[in-house]
């Protein structure tokens, strides 16, 4: 056995209901690492949640003829935190009563905050009108929040791609994320959307979290067909497919020292 890999599990939809059926007596005795892990997963699917927010919104966001778009941090959030239940069965408005380690409690409702205030950050841009691309898209969302999160937890959040697909420098995967890309199925598995693979490495030092992000429909006016031609941001098109692997968002935790 690699001895950087001293054990690998990966968790889906159907693994975390049979997980709860058969543990819910014993989820509190949970260890540091399955509480580490979870929270990575949890983090990363919130700031999935955010990207897939604005995603839907882009057509709105992108409207030359229209000033106000009423897309506030608010309205964000309120459809960040419905999404996020129905993917998690988490409701971040009663975070105190919900099954997540206690570590997760704090990170996730900070997370909330700054993913809030990327949109802040937009407001003046979106809502001026006479054109369209703003810059206010998913990666860039991605990238700010994380970036933030980072210097405020100081827990290593971001999002990355497999070599060849990297547009900006800064999400160049590192080693590790390079060596979990080339495990991952290149399409998505349909029936678990939000597998995610979670390792210990560095002898127990860190948990890291990659959530894939798979390509959907509205993705692919930026990083879909014609490869090469380029799509309103200025990069060159990938020629993805709907449901091509696209990147991941990566997380990596130390885990919190057991308990007396
Ligand atoms: C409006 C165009 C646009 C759309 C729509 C879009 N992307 Fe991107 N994507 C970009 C740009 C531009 C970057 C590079 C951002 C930067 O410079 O940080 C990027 C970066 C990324 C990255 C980070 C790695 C990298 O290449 O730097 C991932 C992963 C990614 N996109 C996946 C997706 C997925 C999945 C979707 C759909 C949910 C999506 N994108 C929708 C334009 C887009």
């Amino acid at each position: 056995m690699n001895p950087r890999t001293p054990y690998t599990f990966v968790i889906n939809r159907s693994v975390i209901i049979f997980c709860l059926l058969i543990w819910l007596p014993v989820l509190a005795a949970a260890g540091p690492m399955e509480d580490a892990s979870e929270t990575g997963r949890l983090l990363a699917i919130l700031l999935d949640t955010g990207r897939a927010a604005i995603a839907k919104k882009q057509d709105l966001i992108n409207d030359a003829s229209k000033a106000n778009k009423g897309f506030t941090s608010d309205i964000f959030e309120r459809q960040v935190a419905e999404e996020f239940q129905q993917r998690t069965g988490i409701a971040l408005a009663n975070l105190d009563a919900a099954q997540v380690p206690a570590m997760a409690k704090p990170l996730l409702g900070r997370l909330m905050q700054e993913s809030k205030k990327t949109i802040d950050t937009y407001q003046s841009v979106i809502n001026v009108p006479g054109f369209a691309y703003k810059g206010l898209i998913p990666a860039t969302f991605g990238t700010e929040t994380a970036a933030r999160f980072q210097s405020w937890s100081g827990i290593y959040m971001k999002q990355t791609a497999p070599s060849h697909l990297v547009r900006n420098p800064r999400n160049k995967p590192d080693e590790y994320e390079a060596a979990v890309f080339s495990k991952f199925t290149t399409t998505a598995p349909p029936e678990a959307p939000d597998t995610v693979f979670t390792e210990v490495t560095d002898e127990g030092k860190y948990v890291r979290v990659l959530l894939p992000l798979f390509y959907q429909r509205a993705c692919l006016a930026c990083h879909g067909e014609p490869k090469g031609q380029r799509d309103i941001t200025g990069y060159p098109r990938e020629g993805a497919k709907e449901g091509d692997l696209g990147g991941a968002i990566s997380v990596k935790l130390t885990p919190p020292a057991p308990a007396e």
